[in-house]
């Protein structure tokens, strides 16, 4: 098992990609902390992973908010004494362009995706030097290198991500801290492909979008 006893993070946990990523890890052995703003989503995929073997708890977790994120590190360590792994996954798309985009709307998406990665990293990195390194994933997205049409906003927050990757790499390897993203496109399940029923249509090589497991 590759994750055996590690301790993992995962912000939007109770959904999706978030949640696929929480049972694979799951079946990998790591001990979980499925954080998700929705405390139900959360509860619901901490027991699938419970009754997968893991030892997983929930955590309702605004990523947003620098006092929740905070505390989210704060009740890892409480529970699991040590922080191995943060995947920063929580985010979500709005669309329009620049002229169609609303200024709080904009902001609002901003501090979600790109400010969540910020602080979660922020108040992750202490605890995992404690551990004696670890590992960042942030899930980016195939926009932060190719154009998408009516995306402006969740386009600019992706290529913030993907930058801020190279940031955290670069500034913690010293740390024995990895940092990576992922760069998904057209995963079902999620916000990108709820409302349609065929691939999104992007330029984007995929033929078939990606599935995460059936709800148990
Ligand atoms: N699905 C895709 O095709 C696709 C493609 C590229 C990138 N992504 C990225 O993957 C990640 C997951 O997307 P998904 O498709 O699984 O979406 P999803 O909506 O199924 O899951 C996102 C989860 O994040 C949670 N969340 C949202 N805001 C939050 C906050 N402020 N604090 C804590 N949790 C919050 C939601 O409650 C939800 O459970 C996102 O960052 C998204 O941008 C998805």
């Amino acid at each position: 098992m590759r994750l055996e006893g590690k301790v993992c993070i995962i912000t939007g946990g109770g959904s999706g990609i978030g949640r696929a990523s929480a049972l694979l890890f799951a079946q990998e052995g790591a001990r979980l902390v499925v954080a998700d703003k929705k405390a139900a989503s959360a509860e619901a995929v901490a027991a699938e992973s419970s009754r997968q073997g893991a030892e997983a708890i929930a955590l309702e977790v605004d990523v947003a908010n620098a006092a929740a994120v905070e505390r989210m590190i704060e009740k890892t360590l409480e529970k699991f004494g040590r922080l191995d792994v943060l995947v920063n996954n929580a985010g979500y798309g709005i669309t329009g362009s620049v002229v169609e985009t609303d200024a709080d709307a904009w902001d609002a998406l901003m501090a979600v995706n790109v400010r969540g990665v910020f602080l979660c990293s922020k108040y992750a990195i202490p605890a995992m030097r404690r551990s004696g390194g670890g590992v960042i994933v942030n899930t980016a997205s195939v926009v932060a290198a190719v154009g998408i049409a009516n995306r402006a906003a969740y386009c600019a927050s992706k290529g913030a991500v993907a930058a801020l990757t190279r940031a955290i790499a670069i500034d913690h390897v010293g740390d024995g801290i990895r940092c990576n993203a992922v760069a998904p496109v057209n995963c079902w399940d999620g916000w990108e492909l709820r409302k349609r029923s065929r691939p999104a249509s992007c330029s984007s090589p995929a033929t078939r979008a990606g599935s995460p497991p059936a709800r148990s």
